[in-house]
């Protein structure tokens, strides 16, 4: 089956896990990136991002080649925010709409603690599925590596291999 990992992420934990399994798994890899950077620092971070995500902002993003007709399998990976998918995920799947249309569906969570599940609720509904086909969540896998994290992580590589 052939697989993309498409993959946002702010500061490098997702990056982490979508590069990690894609070695593992032989997935192709795209990472989404906003026209306008949120900010990465200080309160600004968590106050900007958080407040797009409960919004539901779809900011525009940089040009990507995203050829749907290639994959069976569409890997989406964003860290949560405010319990929430993050606003440039939302974006990719909105603008897909009709490409992902009949796709199977996975999905990778990175989190410091709080709100995976909802968020993984949310972008159920948005891409109006009833499940995903694996589920992975990790805490901060690149700033807090942990054995759990990577047990996580193998598990989720054989249910996509
Ligand atoms: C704006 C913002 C909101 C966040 N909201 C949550 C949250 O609701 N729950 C949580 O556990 N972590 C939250 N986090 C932490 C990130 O989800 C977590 O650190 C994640 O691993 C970061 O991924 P990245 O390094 O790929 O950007 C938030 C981070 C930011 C910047």
């Amino acid at each position: 089956m052939k697989k993309i990992i498409v993959y946002y992420s702010m500061s490098g934990n997702t990056k982490y896990a979508a590069e990690k399994i894609a070695k593992d798994t032989g997935a192709d890899t795209l990472r989404i990136v906003p026209v306008k950077a949120y900010p990465d620092k200080g309160a600004k971070k968590f106050l900007w991002g958080g407040k797009s995500a409960v919004f539901g902002d779809k900011p525009p993003l940089e040009p990507y080649d995203f050829k749907a007709d290639d994959y069976d399998l569409i890997v989406l990976a964003t860290p949560v925010w405010a319990s929430n998918i993050t606003p440039p995920m939302r974006t990719f799947v909105c603008d897909n709409k009709e490409k992902l249309a009949g796709k199977k569906f996975a999905v990778i969570t990175c989190y410091a603690g709080g709100g995976a599940e909802k968020a993984i609720v949310k972008l159920k509904k948005l891409l109006e599925i009833p499940s995903f086909e694996a589920e992975l969540i990790l805490t901060d896998p690149k700033d807090n590596p942990t054995e759990e994290n990577e047990k996580r992580i193998s598990e989720f590589c054989e249910k996509l291999k």
